[in-house]
């Protein structure tokens, strides 16, 4: 059917609008016990270059839930840590485990394991992209609204992985997206430019703004992320003062529509790029978008080890 996937999950490009539908419906079916997956047998190397909580545990339930197992591959444990070949480290685990969930910094080094694996990849968190993450937000927004052509999603704080992967997502998913960012922290012009080829097919508008104010009008789904992120530790001071203006509060919730929810990828820094107040709020959707983590990502696991 149209969830199979294949051969991995790289980027929220690999899926097309229809296999995007799909994975959200099968997600959603697992969640509710309307369906069953099976990945009895099946192991899932876990390769995490950067610190989770909700990925990794997520991802180890998942597995554990649908009868498969995980096996923690961290680079303190394997010769990747003392410098074997990515190529070499790809192939070989390739041989062993049914699949790899990879958190890593360069995305180029998740296509060098993809390349050299010869079994699914699934993109855990880059410095590029995130799009288990937007798979669980898409649920989460489609859960809350009961659709998703047609919304509005403002998104509010850095450029980055997550902004990547929601320009793609959203545009995918026909729904309009406004990216606010200080100066010089815009998202990747690329991805700008194939979110908007994609929303010309689906009727979705995007935009790359300067004011989270104009950004915030008219949307239904507010989100930030961390102002600084893994691996940029050392521009957190300089980056503290200019993200100063990009904060979720409820001045810029009052902005937009009166039925708008709020979305955190998380973890969050309250008094950051979010007010405890929305955290904790009425309109914060926060903790069912952590869940839906677990739910979306089985899809992902059905559709790309299943053997659909
Ligand atoms: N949102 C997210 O990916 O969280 P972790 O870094 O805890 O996995
Ligand atoms: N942009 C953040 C997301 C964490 C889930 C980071 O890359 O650190």
């Amino acid at each position: 059917g149209a969830t199979r996937l294949g051969p991995g999950l790289l980027s929220l490009d690999d899926l097309d609008e229809a296999q995007l539908h799909a994975l959200l419906t099968l997600a959603h079916q697992l969640k509710r016990g309307e369906r069953v997956a099976n990945l009895h047998g099946k192991v899932l190397g876990l390769v995490f270059l950067k610190a989770s909580t909700r990925t990794r545990v997520s991802f180890t339930v998942a597995m554990y839930q649908l009868g498969g197992q995980v096996i923690d591959l961290s680079p303190s444990t394997t010769q990747v840590g003392r410098g074997e070949p990515v190529r070499d480290t790809a192939r070989v685990l390739g041989r062993y485990v049914d699949g790899l969930a990879i958190r890593t910094f360069a995305q180029t080094e998740l296509e060098e394991y993809a390349q050299y694996a010869g079994i699914p990849v699934i993109n855990a968190l880059t410095d590029h992209e995130h799009p288990c993450q937007i798979l669980a937000d898409l649920l989460t927004i489609r859960e809350n609204f009961g659709r998703l052509a047609g919304l509005k999603l403002a998104y509010v704080g850095d450029g980055n992985n997550v902004a990547h992967s929601l320009l793609l997502g959203c545009a995918k998913a026909g729904v309009s997206i406004a990216v606010a960012t200080p100066e010089g922290f815009a998202p990747d012009p690329a991805v700008g430019a194939r979110a908007s080829e994609i929303a010309g097919r689906t009727g979705a508008e995007v935009q790359i703004l300067r004011d989270p104010f104009e950004a915030a009008r008219g949307a239904h789904v507010l989100y930030t992320d961390v102002w600084t992120s893994m691996g940029q530790e050392a521009e957190t001071q300089r980056r503290l003062q200019l993200f100063e203006h990009y904060q979720i509060n409820a001045a810029l919730l009052h902005c937009a529509e009166a039925e708008a929810i709020v979305l955190h990828c998380l973890p969050a820094h309250r008094g950051e790029e979010i007010t405890d107040e929305v955290m904790e709020g009425a309109r914060s959707r926060i903790w069912d978008e952590a869940e839906n983590r677990l739910h979306a990502q089985k899809a992902v696991l059905a559709a790309l080890m299943g053997g659909r």
